[in-house]
């Protein structure tokens, strides 16, 4: 028998109203895992009702280190749970479970513990005054928070929108990835075990337009945060817009990596091969242009194929796999479309640009690592997110002619710059149009450290403390000391 997965509302697991499902598969193997309850505006009614009176109830009035000891409550489930969990990511997405299990995981249980020791150190400010007044400001949850979320690390991306939401003290209602469910309906249940109360946390499982469409616009939701692609951000903001809600965005990228003549090229290429091909390329922030001086071009190009050549793919449940399946069939022609793009565009392949030839793999959504060099900053393949694992290299002579590269993008998420030169890490670190900036790395970062995107890769925070003046209003408080308000003079 075919497992089948529910909703989460109000802390049961229920079929959608219309009892209607979709099928969750492993991309890898193209099985069926699970049927997934599939909601609509009647599913996520009961989702807001839920959460509004969770709001008003007992979470509303807890006491924030509480809300504290919850979390670190919840982040110790995950942690106890952890095999069970990238487990279940690494069948439902195709990720290999090296990453589920050694980053996936371990970033996840991070970030609910540097959260779980924010609910008390949230602040408001005494305003300046004269004697005959006192004021105030103090922060407060929105309420209900709506969280849609992308497929690519499916049980962080969970984590990213539910641990700043919860530490705020708002409500959270997920809709997850039609493509990778499962995780986050896990998390639901962990919360419950982790005392935090029923209808804090609510998942409607089901497709974009239908069950995510209807909680974006639900005027009973007071803040919007949306991780996925610019298409959707942007129809997303609009519903939001209709009715004046917040919105946070975590959209796509097109992230420079630049090499320079001088760094330790001997990190530099491997580093550059991580930051493109982890996850098989399906990371917003991957370095998905390698800009390479030409005084270094060979010997990178050298050895970033020969590191790449090196990453294995392969069945994800192997412990020594690191490019398992892309996450379905349509990721798949995404890629393969984008790769005779570049060969029409004129780049010249320099490895890759097929599915492996193992007859084990012929089941999945597999893609060999795929390098093109002699890449122009207005090829479609050097402009586009193509969210797998193909890498562009683009040749630079020197740094003002690498950062004009890198900015002329209509993304700004991240990059990274590689060299010994202090002044120019920090120059160039500087002149980056992105929102991250790493030197001399790739996908280094903690849960505290914050940042807004550039241009169309969205809009405010999810990280740091920061996160309260996106997951909290700001109240002004006025109190009359002199007994002698203002009474106009009638
Ligand atoms: P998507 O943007 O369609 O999906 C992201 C989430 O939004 C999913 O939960 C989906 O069900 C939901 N959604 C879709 N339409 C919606 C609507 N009208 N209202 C509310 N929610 C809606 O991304 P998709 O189709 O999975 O991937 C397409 C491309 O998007 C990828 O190839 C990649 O380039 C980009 N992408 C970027 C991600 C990022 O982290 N920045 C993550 C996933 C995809
Ligand atoms: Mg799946």
């Amino acid at each position: 028998m075919t497992k089948t997965v529910g909703n989460w509302i109000d802390g049961r697991e229920i079929e959608s109203a219309s009892g209607e499902t979709f099928e969750t598969l492993n991309p890898a193997t193209g099985e069926l895992i699970a049927r997934v309850a599939s909601a609509d505006a009647a599913d996520v009614e009961r989702a807001v009702e839920s959460s509004r009176r969770a709001f008003e109830g007992e979470w509303g009035q807890m006491e924030p280190v509480d809300r504290g000891r919850a979390l670190r409550r919840l982040g110790d489930l995950v942690s106890g749970h952890l095999e069970e969990l990238a487990q279940l990511d690494t069948q439902d997405s195709g990720k290999p479970i090296y990453d589920t299990r050694c980053a996936d995981l371990p970033e996840a249980i991070g970030i609910l513990e540097w959260f779980s020791g924010m609910p008390d150190r949230i602040r408001g400010a005494t305003v300046a005054t004269g004697s005959g007044a006192f004021a105030y400001t103090r922060r407060e949850p929105f309420g209900v928070v709506a969280g849609i979320i992308p497929w690519n690390f499916p049980l962080d991306n969970a984590v990213i929108k539910m641990a700043p939401a919860l530490a705020c003290g708002n409500c959270i209602i997920l809709k997850p990835a039609e493509q990778t469910p499962l995780s986050a309906m896990r998390l639901a249940k962990l919360c419950q075990e982790a005392g935090i109360p029923d209808g804090v946390v609510n998942i409607v499982n089901g497709m974009g337009p239908t069950a995510g469409a209807a909680l974006v616009s639900h005027p009973g939701v007071d803040k919007v945060s949306f991780t996925g692609s610019v298409e959707v951000g942007k129809l997303v903001m609009e519903a939001a817009a209709k009715n004046m809600r917040p919105v946070t965005m975590e959209l796509g990228g097109k992230s420079a990596n630049i090499i320079f003549a001088d760094a330790d090229l001997d990190l530099a290429a491997p580093g550059s091969v991580y930051g493109m091909f982890l996850n098989q390329g399906q990371v917003c922030t991957a370095g998905t242009r390698l800009l390479v001086q030409r005084a270094c071009l060979d010997r990178v190009l050298d050895q970033v194929t020969s590191h790449a050549r090196n990453i294995r793919v392969g069945d994800p449940r192997d412990e020594k796999t690191r490019l398992g399946s892309l996450v379905s069939t349509e990721q798949l022609e995404r890629v393969k479309n984008y790769v005779a793009l570049g060969l029409e565009e004129g780049a010249q392949l320099v490895m890759g640009g097929t599915p492996p030839r193992d007859a084990s793999l012929t089941q999945g959504s597999f893609y060999l690592p795929t390098i093109f060099e002699n890449v122009r900053s207005d090829m479609r393949i050097a402009r586009e997110e193509i969210f797998g694992p193909v890498l562009s290299i683009i040749p630079f002579e020197d740094e003002a002619e690498a950062v004009r590269i890198a900015n002329d993008t209509v993304y700004g998420l991240a990059a990274a710059v590689w060299t010994r030169d202090v002044r120019r890490a920090h120059r160039v670190a500087h002149a980056l149009q992105a929102g991250i900036v790493w030197v001399n790395a790739y996908y280094a970062g903690s849960a505290a450290s914050s940042f807004t995107p550039y241009k169309q890769s969205g809009l405010g925070y999810e990280a740091g403390p920061e996160v309260v003046s996106d997951y909290m209003r700001l109240k002004s408080v006025w109190v009359d000391l002199a007994a002698s308000p203002n009474t106009w003079g009638i």
